[in-house]
């Protein structure tokens, strides 16, 4: 029984299953209810205030308190609370999104499908390309290349797709047909002297072994995040993709950008394709889409994958897959007014403008004694922890460091996430100001200091 907690918070405990939680401890800790917000701020129960270095859960770009895209949620609920779009029933807002969305597009689209998460885009994606090469006539081409520390979901599917055992463990996960190749983290893969450049050819070798090892014929997708997300926000080291890309093109093997945090400025372009040169055959969007006001996602789909689909209904009729939700007329009609304010008020130029002061900052906490490594694109970024710089031995992960820096920044009004690994990442609401972004990192350097204090007196180094 959860003792000592107040009576909201019993209330939840006794309800809920909170996700990726420690169901034991929370019994404790109990819950932290966040009440309002306005701008990058949020207010808790007991009315203390933090800045949401997160973005939530890397998506509320617009920040808390966007009126525009309230009233157009409004707007659509007195209009049209709710249709599908199955068996050709339809709504405006479904196709004047798609619209946007395909003039955005880092790659040619011919079509859009909807779907309510990023899980469940990555998960439509696997079915398409298996839809897609069955039609095309190689019911052999099925297998999946993601990488390891890629994160994609946590459906069956996209949960296969990511790579953090933690998704997999006692899940039963990954499925057949999924494998996983390595992690570009330079940082923390790259053996003793070997340059970036080495790096990512020594990387692109051996997923071209892989590919050759399963069969080229048996391979059909490979996918990837421009810059790993929930796997410790690692940057792509140099040559990376431009290896990587000609490797997929020599075994004709279909690229998906998973840029459901990338896409739409986070890394100082829409996409994070065009930051670092993409070609993607499709890419998942979700989270800054509707700037996470309400649930939908994505998936693009170039003209030759639509005219395999059109293949298959001439074939066997109807294409047998979609949600009761799919673009759900309210969460379409606030994503359309996302992608309009994103491109009225220059939310790309905002972030380009300040990028180098976020970069700066990120780049000054690798002075601190406890970080080993410092990396930012854009307004994304993460520390990562270490012992001994040196060696870039780790912590014990017993040892917490990484939550220690998250609870002593949140004491302090500061909300960041620690992710597996000892790393601290960043990612604030797009529509943060530069003093504001200073007032970010102090804190985020009071809590080193504060951590540091605890790791010597605790003895942590070892
Ligand atoms: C890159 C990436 N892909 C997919 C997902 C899954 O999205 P969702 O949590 O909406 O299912 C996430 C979520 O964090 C993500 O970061």
């Amino acid at each position: 029984m959860s003792s000592g907690l107040g009576n909201a918070a019993v209330r939840d405990v006794e309800t809920l299953v909170h996700p990726y939680t420690n169901l034991d401890s929370f019994r404790t800790t109990g819950p932290m209810i966040i009440e309002r917000g306005e701008g990058i701020y949020v207010w808790d129960a007991e009315g203390r205030r933090y800045i949401e270095g997160l973005s939530g859960l890397w998506c509320t770009a617009l920040g808390y308190s966007e009126a525009e895209l309230i009233e157009a949620a409004h707007a659509q609920m007195r209009e049209i609370p709710f249709t599908h779009m199955f068996g050709g029933k339809s709504h405006e807002r479904a196709a004047e999104l798609a619209e946007k969305i395909k003039a955005l597009s880092p790659h040619p689209t011919s079509k859009v499908l909807f779907c309510g998460s990023g899980s469940e885009a990555n998960d439509q994606q696997m079915k398409l390309v298996w839809y897609y090469n069955n039609a095309r006539g190689r019911p052999q081409k099925k297998k999946f290349i993601s990488r390891q520390r890629g994160y994609h979901g946590v459906t069956v599917a996209s949960g296969s797709l990511t790579g953090l055992p933690a998704n997999h463990r006692d899940f039963d996960l990954p499925i057949a047909g999924v494998l996983h190749t390595d992690c570009p983290h330079y940082y923390r893969y790259a053996e003793p002297g070997e340059s970036e450049e080495e790096f990512s050819t020594r990387l692109a070798a051996n997923l071209e072994n892989m590919i050759l090892q399963e069969g080229p014929d048996t391979v059909a997708a490979f996918i990837a995040e421009p810059v790993m997300g929930a796997g410790g926000v690692v940057i792509p080291p140099e040559g990376y993709f431009e290896k990587v890309q000609a490797v997929l093109s020599r075994y004709d093997i279909y690229f998906i950008v998973d840029e459901v945090i990338c896409g739409f400025g986070r890394t100082g372009n829409m996409f994070g394709s065009q930051t670092f040169g993409l070609r993607p055959d499709s890419i998942s969007v979700a989270k800054a889409l509707s700037s996470a006001y309400a649930p939908i996602a994505a998936v693009t789909i170039g003209e030759d994958m639509y005219q395999a689909m059109l293949d298959e209904s001439r074939k066997i009729g109807v294409f047998g897959h979609g949600f009761t939700y799919t673009a759900h007329p309210v969460a379409a009609a606030v994503a359309a007014k996302t992608l309009e304010i994103y491109e009225k008020r220059n939310i790309v130029g905002h972030v380009r403008e300040l990028a180098p002061k976020f970069e700066a900052r990120v780049a000054r906490l690798s002075q601190h004694a406890l970080v080993g490594h410092a990396r930012a694109k854009g307004l994304i970024g993460a520390i990562e922890l270490v012992a001994d710089k040196g060696s870039k031995r780790m912590f014990d992960v017993k040892a917490g460091v990484a939550n220690t820096v998250v609870a002593s920044a949140q004491e302090d009004g500061l909300i960041v996430r620690a992710l597996a690994g000892d790393i601290v990442a960043f990612c604030p609401p797009l529509i943060i100001q530069d003093e504001q972004i200073d007032a970010m990192f102090d804190a985020v350097e009071r809590a080193l200091d504060k951590t540091e204090a605890h790791v010597r007196k605790e003895g942590l180094r070892g």
